[in-house]
């Protein structure tokens, strides 16, 4: 049944030779249209583009109009021209590449780069002279442009006005399908930017369940629990954390089944609201907070991006929801939960909760799927984005391979990863329990990854922190203002390496 939908779906792609994303248009054609109002040619010192044939017939005015600017066709600089002489456009944008052939995290930040010079300027019609490129090197601008031109307009009176964007390429079919496989991609990060951006009050784990639940449309197989069912298996640290709001916890497990190997994991931190719980933040933290669900959705996404591209691979995404509030029926300092693994853990910190629900979630992917690698994400820790800021993720492991995958998988997607060490087990030593679930000051990044370390068993296993990554206060290249989809990116390609190494 699958199988018949998704050649149904190739053929009307192949008919129609444009993709048409939530708001902007993307078509792949042989010519330059000229009656588009805008018009991007390129331009550098090494290769022929298309800018000499316009600069004939704007008999010149495209080359005055660089030396004027003193533009030396570096990457990443751009020259405008309004009313261009003897040209249709209503403008020209000239964009530098440099004198090296661009590599794809480059291709895909132009490509946002150029989405940004074009925004606000009452445009809708922008024609690509694309043809010196490669299929992989056009479908990555366009990829690059239709990321950073997502838009959460939902509560906007003034609606995001989509442009239609034609390249012109030597292989439209052959463009088409590489930008397909990315579109597949956009459309997991665009439903993780959703989710990270929504607010707080209208994104519960009981709306999350809801969202998760359209991926079944995809073939995805998806399992809930409920607080009395979490608590009947034992995952008490998760119970606990959603305990103090009107929803109470849930454990979503979205199941992508691919191929026959054994399942890779992926487990989320999905607080829909992080107030600290009784130990409760300050004003100045807590507004970010509807943002600390990034893990779960990044988890969700990566599913959704999979299935939709009908890949051959396992993937296991389990999300641990709660909404971290103060109530009468919130956990309270001191209190000692018992975790489904069967460890103790002394709550010397309302606030450090994502470790709890994601202690219990992990060990319930171990115990029903015996993954064959276990990849947790959270926006976890206050030090990690001290340390590492807002454009480098954090990875913590003791397996050096997976390391070195997810260091370079996360350079080729422009989602850079960082490594950070575990250890300071004994900062975690409780008198009454068999943890605590904070250190004593210090390196707090390394104290919760090596907290959720406790919870692995023997199955291999890479921590990723994204605090700091996931809710973007200023756009940049690709990346729009606000969710980020951090992380979708990262899995998706390192599943796909990963599953093409073995
Ligand atoms: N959700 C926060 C971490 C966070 C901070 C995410 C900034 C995004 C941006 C987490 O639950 C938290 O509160 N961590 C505490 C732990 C501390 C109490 C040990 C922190 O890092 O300050
Ligand atoms: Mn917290
Ligand atoms: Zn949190």
């Amino acid at each position: 049944m699958k199988a018949k939908l998704a050649k149904l779906s190739s053929f009307f792609v192949a008919l129609s030779i444009s993709h048409s994303a939530i708001a902007e248009t993307f078509k792949f054609d042989t010519d330059v249209s000229e009656k588009s109002d805008t018009l991007v040619v390129f331009k550098n010192d090494t290769k022929p583009t298309g800018f000499t044939k316009f600069d004939k017939k704007s008999e010149g005015q495209l080359t005055r109009a660089l030396s004027a600017n003193k533009f030396d066709g570096s990457y990443n600089s751009f020259v405008e021209v309004l009313a261009p002489n003897k040209l249709s456009y209503n403008r020209v944008l000239i964009v530098g590449t440099g004198d090296k052939a661009l590599t794809k995290p480059e291709l895909t930040k132009l490509g946002g780069n150029i989405a940004a010079q074009l925004t606000g300027k009452h445009i809708s019609d922008v024609s690509i002279a694309a043809k010196h490129f490669d299929t992989n090197q056009a479908s990555l601008l366009a990829h690059g442009i239709n990321l950073r031109s997502y838009n959460f307009d939902k509560y906007k009176k003034e609606k995001h006005q989509g442009k239609t964007y034609t390249f012109s390429v030597k292989d439209t079919s052959a463009t088409l399908s590489a930008y397909a496989k990315l579109e597949h991609i956009q459309s997991g990060i665009f439903l993780a930017r959703d989710l990270t951006n929504e607010a707080p009050t209208e994104l519960t784990p009981v709306d999350f369940v809801t969202e998760a639940k359209k991926l079944k449309k995809l073939g995805v197989e998806i399992k809930v629990l409920k607080p009395k069912q979490i608590k009947k298996l034992g995952m008490n640290a998760l119970e606990a954390v959603g305990r103090g709001s009107i929803d109470g916890s849930r454990l979503v497990v979205a199941h992508y089944e691919g191929s026959n190997d054994a399942p890779i994991a992926i487990a989320g931190k999905g607080i829909t609201f992080d107030s600290g719980g009784i130990q409760i933040k300050t004003a100045e933290h807590i507004v970010r907070m509807k943002s600390d669900m990034a893990g779960a959705a990044a988890a969700l996404g990566t599913i959704k991006a999979l299935a939709a591209m009908d890949a051959k691979v396992n993937v296991v995404a389990v999300m641990g929801l709660a909404e971290n509030m103060v109530s009468e029926k919130s956990f309270i300092p001191g209190d000692v939960l018992t975790t489904a693994e069967g460890l103790t853990v002394e709550i010397t910190n309302t606030d450090a909760e994502g470790r709890l629900v994601l202690a219990d979630s992990m060990w319930y992917v171990r115990e029903n799927f015996e993954p064959s690698v276990l990849v947790d994400i959270a926006t976890l820790t206050g030090g990690k984005y001290r340390a590492l800021g807002t454009k480098l993720g954090g990875i913590f492991s003791e397996d050096e391979q997976l390391v070195k995958e997810f260091t370079y998988a996360g350079k080729s997607v422009n989602e850079p990863v960082w490594r950070l060490p575990l250890g300071y087990k004994e900062m975690l030593e409780s008198p009454i329990a068999d943890l605590r679930n904070t250190g004593k000051g210090g390196p707090s990044a390394t104290t919760a990854a090596t907290f959720l370390q406790q919870f692995v068993g023997e199955t291999p296993w890479l921590h990723i922190d994204i605090a700091g990554n996931a809710l973007a206060a200023s756009p940049s290249g690709e990346v729009p203002v606000g969710g980020t989809g951090f992380g979708v990116r990262l899995l998706t390609e390192w599943i796909l390496n990963h599953h093409e190494a073995k």
